[in-house]
C-alpha cells in the first residue's frame, strides 16, 4: 500500500509488552500437578497417532513438562542435540508445522521438511511403504499431515523411528487435543487437583464425526470424565456421530447432550469450543447455520473461547480483544506441549525433568 504518510506502526519500536504473555497459568497449573515424571518414559520410541493411546496420569505428567518449558523455554541442556525431525505436510499448515518445528528447533535438534507431495517419490508412485522405510533412514521421528486417513497406518507398517500423526482426513489430530486441554488446565488447574472437586460445561459447536480436532479432543475428555458436567455438542446436523463414536465415549463416563440452536444453550457454557471446517478430500466444509461466536454473542462473562485456527467468519474479531479469547494462548502453549512430547518419545525426557531413564 504506497501513501506519504509513515505508517503508525513503524512510527517507534514494536510494542513488545502487549505481546508479552503471563506465567502465572502455566505456574498455577504445576503447583496442582503432582511430581510424577517417571510416567512419560512409557511414551519412549511409541508412535502418536489416536488420543485413544493416552492415559489420564500420562497427559497430566505431559502437562507438567510442558509448564515447566513455558515457564523457562531457555533449556539448559539441549535435550535433542544431533536428532532430526522429518516433518511431511501433505495438507495446507500454520500452527502445526511451524509449531512442531518451532519445539524441535527449541529442542536443539534439525529439521528436514517436506510440504509437496510432488516433490518425492510419491510423484512416481512410490508407496507409503518404501518412503516409511527411508524416514526410518533419514531422521529420528516424523510428522505427517495427510488427507488420507489411512497413509499414517500405512506409514507405521514399515517405520522404525515414532510417527506423530499431525492431522489425517477427517479421523484424528491427537497433538492439538494435547493443546486444547493443557489450555484448559491453564484456565482452570482445579480441573486436574486431587483436592478440588470443580466441574465444568463444555460447549463444541462443531461435529464430531467430521472434524478430526474434535473427535480427538472428545476422546482425552472422556479420561476426565469425573470433572466435566456435561459435553454439549452442538450443530445443526442430527447426523453427528459415527457408528459407536457416541457409545464408546459414554461407556468412558462422558455425558454428551446434542443441540441444534446455539444461542439457547451459550448461558449455561463455561468453556465454548469452536471448529467450522471439516476437511473432505482436498477440499473442506464449513458449519452451516447460524453457529458464529462475537463479543455480543451472549458469552457468560467468565466464559472462555478455543479455537483450533485457522479462523472463517464463524469467529468474530471482536472476541480478540476480550477475557473470552484463550484461542491465542492455545496456538503459543502448543509449541510447549509438542516440546514435552517430542522430548519424551525420542528418550530425552530425563534431560528435561529430573528423572532417571530405566538402566
Ligand atoms: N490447528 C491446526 O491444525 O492448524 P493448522 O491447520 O494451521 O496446522
Amino acid at each position: 500500500m504506497r501513501s506519504i504518510e509513515l505508517h503508525p506502526a513503524l512510527r517507534g519500536p514494536i510494542d513488545v509488552k502487549s505481546k508479552q504473555v503471563g506465567l502465572e497459568h502455566p505456574r498455577a497449573l504445576l503447583r496442582v500437578l503432582p511430581d510424577q515424571p517417571g510416567r512419560l518414559l512409557g511414551l519412549a520410541n511409541r508412535h502418536v497417532v489416536s488420543a485413544m493411546q493416552f492415559e489420564r496420569d500420562t497427559l497430566l505428567q505431559l502437562f507438567r513438562l510442558a509448564a515447566m518449558i513455558e515457564i523457562q523455554p531457555s533449556l539448559q541442556h539441549l535435550p535433542l542435540s544431533g536428532k532430526i525431525l522429518i516433518t511431511a505436510f501433505y495438507e495446507p499448515s500454520t500452527r502445526t508445522r511451524l509449531s512442531f518445528e518451532s519445539a524441535w528447533h527449541r529442542l536443539g535438534g534439525d529439521i528436514l521438511s517436506i510440504t509437496d507431495p510432488a516433490t518425492t517419490g510419491m510423484a512416481k508412485g512410490e508407496s507409503l511403504r518404501d518412503i516409511a522405510e527411508m524416514f526410518s533412514n533419514y531422521g529420528d521421528a516424523v510428522v505427517l499431515r495427510d488427507t488420507d486417513e489411512r497413509s499414517v497406518y500405512e506409514m507405521i507398517e514399515t517405520l522404525r523411528v515414532p510417527i506423530l500423526n499431525a492431522g489425517n482426513g477427517i479421523d484424528e489430530h491427537p497433538t492439538q487435543a494435547l493443546a486444547d486441554l493443557y489450555t484448559l488446565f491453564k484456565w482452570r488447574p482445579a480441573l486436574c487437583s486431587e483436592d478440588d472437586a470443580s466441574r465444568v460445561r463444555i460447549g463444541i459447536i462443531g461435529n464430531p464425526s467430521k472434524m478430526r480436532t474434535v473427535r480427538s479432543l472428545l476422546i482425552l475428555l472422556s479420561l476426565f470424565y469425573d470433572r466435566i458436567d456435561e459435553v454439549v455438542i452442538v450443530n445443526p446436523s442430527r447426523d453427528l456421530f459415527d457408528e459407536g463414536q457416541r457409545e464408546l465415549l459414554e461407556s468412558r463416563g462422558l455425558r454428551i447432550r446434542a443441540e441444534h440452536q446455539l444461542r439457547g444453550v451459550l448461558p449455561e457454557l463455561d468453556v465454548v469450543y469452536i471448529n467450522s471446517i471439516a476437511w473432505i478430500g482436498d477440499t473442506f466444509e464449513r458449519l452451516t447455520g447460524d453457529m458464529g461466536l462475537s463479543a455480543d454473542s451472549g458469552l457468560r462473562p467468565d466464559a472462555i473461547v478455543l479455537h483450533p485456527l485457522a479462523r472463517g467468519e464463524e469467529l468474530d474479531e471482536s472476541l480478540d480483544d476480550t477475557d473470552h479469547n484463550w484461542y491465542f494462548s492455545q496456538a503459543r502453549g502448543a509449541t510447549f506441549v509438542r516440546m514435552a512430547l517430542l522430548t519424551s518419545m525420542v528418550e530425552r525426557v530425563h534431560r528435561v525433568a529430573d528423572v532417571r531413564p530405566p538402566s
